[in-house]
């Protein structure tokens, strides 16, 4: 795992737009696999921003998500479908028909998780996946005790999840119980995967991550241990532990 340390959010989040754009650059028909959360917005910020000043295209990236929400509808402002568009895709040039997220709606949820396992398969797999990491350790939605070899499927949320995501929602009682998450094979499977760290909140487990040898399924972050292309920018608060 190769760290790249940032003084603070501001960096880290150039410091990810940075290398993502680099991706783009040298393969333009890139597979993204792409996060939610508070953490990459700000990268996402820097990407429209580039987009806006450099014309970067993305005629020709194609994007997956790693998760959503059980029971949310793209228009609803807490669902990760609206999240995207509103911080990224509606301010950038790539193709509608090339945007997947995870349907939080389907009425056949295992139907759901393997059509989006094949579809990333006919996208010829991800080539970039950006990850941000749960105070449990937890990657996408994939919470301790998910076995690594799970592909993409449906999760119960944990209460540590679930209070901190409580925060985009108007009450606790309004964040959905489950999801719809990639696998940590999926993940695994990627090229390569960038991890977006920051602030304090993240401290034990940023620590636990780098310093500790363990490979378990009670910590879903020691995953990564196991591929050969990790690239890990977090910023000092979040490294302070260490
Ligand atoms: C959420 C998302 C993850 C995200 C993580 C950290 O629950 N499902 O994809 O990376 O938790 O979120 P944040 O960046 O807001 O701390």
């Amino acid at each position: 795992m190769q760290i790249i340390k940032g003084k603070n959010y501001e960096d880290i989040s150039q410091k990810a737009a940075q290398f993502i754009l680099k991706r783009i650059h040298e393969n333009n028909r890139l597979t993204l696999g792409l996060a939610t959360g508070g953490t990459p917005r700000r990268t996402y910020e820097y990407l429209i921003k580039d987009y806006e000043n450099n014309h970067t295209s993305y005629q020709t990236v194609s994007s997956f998500n790693l998760d959503e929400y059980i029971g949310l509808a793209p228009s609803d402002p807490n669902s990760y479908h609206y999240y995207m568009y509103k911080q990224l895709f509606s301010k950038i040039d790539i193709p509608k028909d090339q945007i997947f997220l995870p349907n939080g709606l389907a009425t056949d949820l295992a139907n759901e998780c393997l059509s989006y396992e094949r579809k990333i398969k006919e996208y010829g797999g991800i080539d970039l996946q950006l990850l941000g990491i749960g105070e449990n350790g937890h990657i996408g939605f994939n919470e301790p005790g998910t076995p690594f070899n799970q592909r993409t499927h449906v999760v119960s949320l944990t209460e540590s999840t679930i209070e901190a995501n409580a925060r985009f929602f108007d009450s606790i009682d309004e964040v959905p119980r489950k999801a719809i998450t990639v696998g940590i094979a999926t993940i695994l499977k990627s090229k390569e995967i960038l991890l977006l760290v920051t602030g304090k909140s993240k401290q034990a487990a940023l620590k636990r991550l780098i310093e500790s040898n363990e490979v378990s399924e009670d910590f879903p972050a020691s995953a990564l241990r196991k591929h050969e292309n990790v690239t890990i920018i977090a910023d000092e608060e979040a490294l302070s532990k260490l």
